[in-house]
């Protein structure tokens, strides 16, 4: 996620510029009051499974642990082995409980959770910023030969595009971003950041590492998909627009749908929440250069004064919100920077002003884009001054709003609270962020959802971007199996 933070002025919107805060993540608006009927049950918990063992034929078409590969067999020899060896309802043709606990159970092996940890610890500790994460994408690469997962490689420079399943229509696709922050790690543990200055402060080791888990899982039921699961591994999503990139090196080929999840420290370990509509706000910053003629101040005549049409731009863009947006429908304008001029005695021939903007819906956002320019263009006019609009498209520092389709929200909802229990799902108000995830949902019907990773005893409860960031990493198995679940249902279902 990307917390574009007040700090950042136009003339400092070079290319790729990191902006970060430690401020906590303001809520714009809530919608929707949280949901007090919602209990706060104690998250599951993987340790103490019923399900263990459940799945043993399975085991012999796909041993996640078998790192050889020795024992996976032709998909039709393990489709019949699986038939002849399992109980019909791991069939899975209508998914039930006994599908959620199969997968569950798969999640919850120990070697699973070791396994997860050991990922996860070593991506955090070799955290690699946006467009650079080699090692992150050799690991995980490493990883998937293993598995004898296929993939494509590269997208995006470091981005890989795996998949699982029959190679066959529908397409289904969940997400993880690798890149950490220019931070410096102020957490004292073990796997602490060993490289100065750059922090996992994001989770998206984290994300990583259960899309991962989730590869393990879905290849481990590869027989049962009735489709094909894409795995997209995507770099910069902090800065630089990686999805943007993703996508144009063919990342959604042929997908329909896609999913992606977010750690949040908001919610206990475990919990899952979502909204319909609107999640995060969709950013973008402008600036704008009005240029006059210059002359001395006591020739006032002589001049196109730009600071008089700068100043007549500022108060005309405050009417784009408070006269034009509905007020349910949030939205900001704000002109952030002002400089021209630094004679006390003329008139300059230029004015650089400059500031953000944000809103939740798409029509909105890019109707923001729409009217900012030409508030300052027609303003401008109006004083006999010229000028020039830029909205950073190319440095790639525009994220449009991250809208969840109903009906793949309704999916993420229904698969969660069938997996992991209906008080563990929560609906949650849209919040201040910005996510490159943005771009795929502008392509394909799309959801976002958070995992919760706050758990008081272990202090996992600060913001991502803040230098004591940490996790509870039992949301390893919770957030892989969620993952896993969400697209095989989704094959059997949507597709
Ligand atoms: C599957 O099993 C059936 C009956 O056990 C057998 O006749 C058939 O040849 C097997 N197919 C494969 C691909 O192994
Ligand atoms: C958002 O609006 C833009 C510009 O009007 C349009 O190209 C895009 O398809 C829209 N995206 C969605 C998801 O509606
Ligand atoms: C927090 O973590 C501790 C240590 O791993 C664990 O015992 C406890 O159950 C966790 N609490 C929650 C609410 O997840
Ligand atoms: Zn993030
Ligand atoms: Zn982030």
């Amino acid at each position: 996620m990307v917390l574009l933070s007040h700090t950042q002025l136009p003339s400092q919107m070079n290319t790729r510029k990191y902006s970060f805060s430690t401020a906590i993540l303001l809520l714009l608006y809530v919608l929707i009051p949280r949901d007090s009927a919602v209990s706060l049950a104690q998250p599951i918990s993987f340790s103490s499974s019923a399900y263990d063992g459940a799945f043993i034929a399975d085991r012999r078409c796909y041993d996640p642990e078998d790192d050889e590969g020795t024992s996976s067999m032709s998909s039709a020899t393990c489709k019949n082995q699986t038939r002849r060896g399992t109980a019909v309802a791991e069939d899975c043709l209508v998914w039930s409980k006994e599908c959620s606990e199969a997968v569950l159970s798969i999640a919850r092996r120990p070697e699973m959770g070791e396994w997860l940890r050991r990922v996860r610890r070593r991506i955090h500790e070799n955290p690699e910023l946006a467009f650079e994460e080699y090692e992150t994408s050799r690991l995980i690469r490493e990883e998937l030969d293993l598995m004898q997962v296929s993939y494509r490689y590269p997208l995006a420079k470091t981005g890989i595009r795996a998949w699982i399943g029959t190679g066959l229509p529908p397409f289904v696709a969940i997400r993880a971003d690798m890149d950490a922050l220019p931070i410096q790690e102020a957490v004292e543990w073990e796997y602490k950041s060993k490289v100065a200055g750059k922090m996992h402060a994001c989770g998206h080791d984290v994300h990583v590492a259960m899309l991962m888990g989730a590869a393990k899982i879905l290849k481990t039921r590869e027989h049962l998909l009735k489709g094909t699961v894409i795995l997209i591994f995507q770099p910069a999503e902090e800065a630089g627009n990686g999805a943007k990139r993703m996508i144009q090196d063919g990342a959604l080929e042929d997908v329909e749908a896609i999913f992606a999840v977010h750690v949040s420290h908001e919610h206990p370990t475990g919990i899952i929440g979502s909204r319909p509509g609107p999640l995060l706000a969709g950013c973008g910053f402008f600036r704008a250069v009005i240029s006059g003629k210059e002359a001395s101040a006591y020739n006032p005549h002589r001049s196109v004064d730009p600071v008089l049409a700068a100043s007549a731009i500022v108060t005309s863009l405050q009417g784009i919100v408070s006269r034009e947006a509905n007020p349910l429908d949030s939205q900001v304008v704000s002109v952030t920077s002002f400089n021209g001029g630094d004679n006390l005695d003329m008139i300059p021939d230029t004015v650089v002003l400059g500031g953000t903007f944000r809103a939740y819906s798409n029509a909105s956002f890019y109707q923001l884009i729409e009217r900012i320019e030409q508030v300052i263009v027609e303003q401008a006019s109006v004083y006999r001054c010229s000028a020039e609009v830029d909205f950073f498209e190319k440095e790639l520092n525009i994220y449009p709003p991250t809208v969840n389709d109903d009906r793949m929200y309704e999916h993420v909802k229904k698969v969660s609270m069938d997996l992991l229990g209906a008080s563990n799902f929560r609906e949650v108000p849209p919040m201040m962020g910005a996510e490159d995830f943005s771009f795929y949902t502008q392509v394909v019907p799309a959801a976002f959802f958070y995992i919760g990773i706050r758990n008081e005893t272990l202090g996992s409860t600060h913001t991502g971007h803040s230098p004591y960031f940490m996790i509870d990493e039992d949301v390893l198995p919770i957030g892989a199996a969620t993952h896993a679940a969400i697209a095989e249902r989704y094959l059997l279902e949507q597709g």
